[in-house]
């Protein structure tokens, strides 16, 4: 008999149908209308999903724990319907070269909930050869951001773009042109936006556009025009929520200093819809934790950065069950097209698929207060919004949340070194 059965509202090829999944050795072996398990969950009306992916988080280890680290920053994800993570470069020492890589494997190697893959950052094509089987992809910083990893000359970004096709490593891209970013002192979030034009954005996208830049995948945009830009051209778009639902008129003050920064409501509200048109690609959080003291700091040396991997699904389930967003539109956008790209066997509910599923209660609406999150940080920029947590998280077949709280171990792989 089958170890473990989830029975209930499953999200199977775009929709939702009543069913059973059948789980062995962390991995799903059948999906059918009944099924006979060991261990049975009934979740009855509620849905099953595959759970998520975000491709994009900064969990600042090694370096700056303080902010985050893996423990507590996986034990986020999980509680927002997360069970795999691509970690950014810019950790202290950043992740250029395969000594240090090495390193960050063996200190996060046990501590994660989830399971995560590394991005690394080089302009060298030989230190990205050494590394490229050991990461989940290559990170462009065209324009300065937390740390100071930059490379913004067409060249380089030519001959590394080239060599990580070589490679079969997939590159995301800050994409903000360094050139055309001022550094003008800033009190607001309008400075801050001033600093920041989404000329630079629009101008990052169209050189790598003209650099042939197929397959990249453009983070964090902030403009519905760049999601058709980048399909156009054969990129993939990746867009975070605080993009979508914040803008400079929010009062966040520097709590709400990101980049690319917030942008204008009206720009805003059309990113969301484009959205939920289905013109991006995925979502990812850009989970930039800072401490509440050093977002208290004045704004001009307050970092920038804002938490998100564990609102970033249960907000748009929220978003979902108010008819804003297709439910078909936010799995593929957070489920299967991240897990697709970075070649992770989830995403879907599937024979053969690892057993990553979130299970919700559309009538479970709550609101998002900070002092209930798991991230070390310790503030969220969406207090009060509403949102749908998920009330149990498998992965690997094991229950790692039940009844909306943690409860598992941190069995989390790397997506490399450990094949899933
Ligand atoms: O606001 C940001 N914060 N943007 C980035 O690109 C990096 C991030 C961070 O690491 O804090
Ligand atoms: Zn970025
Ligand atoms: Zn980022």
């Amino acid at each position: 008999m089958i170890d473990l059965v989830v029975e209930g509202r499953l999200f199977l090829d775009g929709e939702l149908k009543q069913g059973c999944v059948g789980i062995e050795n962390g991995r799903i072996v059948a999906v059918k209308k009944v099924l006979r398990g060991e261990t049975k969950i009934d979740a009855g009306y509620r849905i099953v999903l595959p759970a998520a992916m975000d491709p994009h988080v900064h969990f600042r280890q090694p370096g700056m724990t303080n902010k985050e680290d893996f423990s507590s920053g996986s034990l986020a994800a999980l509680h927002g319907g997360v069970t795999t993570v691509l970690d950014m470069p810019n950790t202290f020492p950043p992740t250029d070269r395969l000594a240090v890589l090495k390193d960050k494997k063996r200190i996060v190697r046990g501590r994660s909930y989830v399971d995560y893959g590394m991005f690394v950052t080089t302009d060298l094509p030989r230190r990205l050869e050494a590394m490229a089987p050991h990461v989940a992809g290559l990170k462009i910083f065209m324009g300065s951001t937390t740390g100071s990893l930059l490379d913004n000359d067409d060249k380089s970004i030519h001959r590394m773009l080239r060599k990580a096709e070589a490679l079969h490593v997939p590159v995301s891209v800050h994409a903000e042109d360094d050139s055309m970013i001022f550094h003008e002192e800033a009190g607001s979030l309008k400075d801050h936006l001033r600093n920041r034009p989404a000329d630079a954005e629009f101008n990052a996208v169209r050189r790598l556009i003209a650099l042939g830049a197929k397959g990249v995948n453009i983070c964090h945009v902030t403009r519905a025009e760049i999601l058709d830009m980048a399909t156009e051209a054969g990129m993939s778009s990746e867009v975070a929520p605080h993009h979508m639902l914040l803008d400079i008129g929010s009062p966040l003050g520097a709590r709400g200093k990101v980049n690319p920064p917030l942008r204008q409501p009206l720009a805003k509200d059309a990113l969301y819809r484009a959205v939920a048109q289905g013109k991006a690609t995925m979502l990812g959080s850009d989970h930039a934790p800072h401490t509440v003291d050093e977002k208290s700091e004045d704004f001009d040396i307050c970092p920038s950065g804002v938490p998100g991997v564990e609102t970033m699904f249960p907000l748009m389930m929220a978003a979902v069950k108010r008819n804003d967003i297709p439910l078909a539109t936010l799995v593929r956008m957070a489920c299967e097209e991240p897990a697709r790209r970075f070649n992770v066997p989830k995403g879907r509910i599937e024979e053969g698929m690892m057993a990553d599923l979130a299970i919700y209660d559309p009538r479970e609406m709550s609101t998002i207060e900070g002092s209930r999150l798991y991230s070390k940080c310790g503030w969220t920029p969406y207090e009060g919004m509403e949102a749908i947590f998920p009330q149990t998280v498998i992965m690997h077949g094991e229950i790692q949340l039940k009844g909306g709280e943690p409860c598992g171990e941190t069995i989390g792989r790397d997506i490399k070194d450990e094949p899933l």
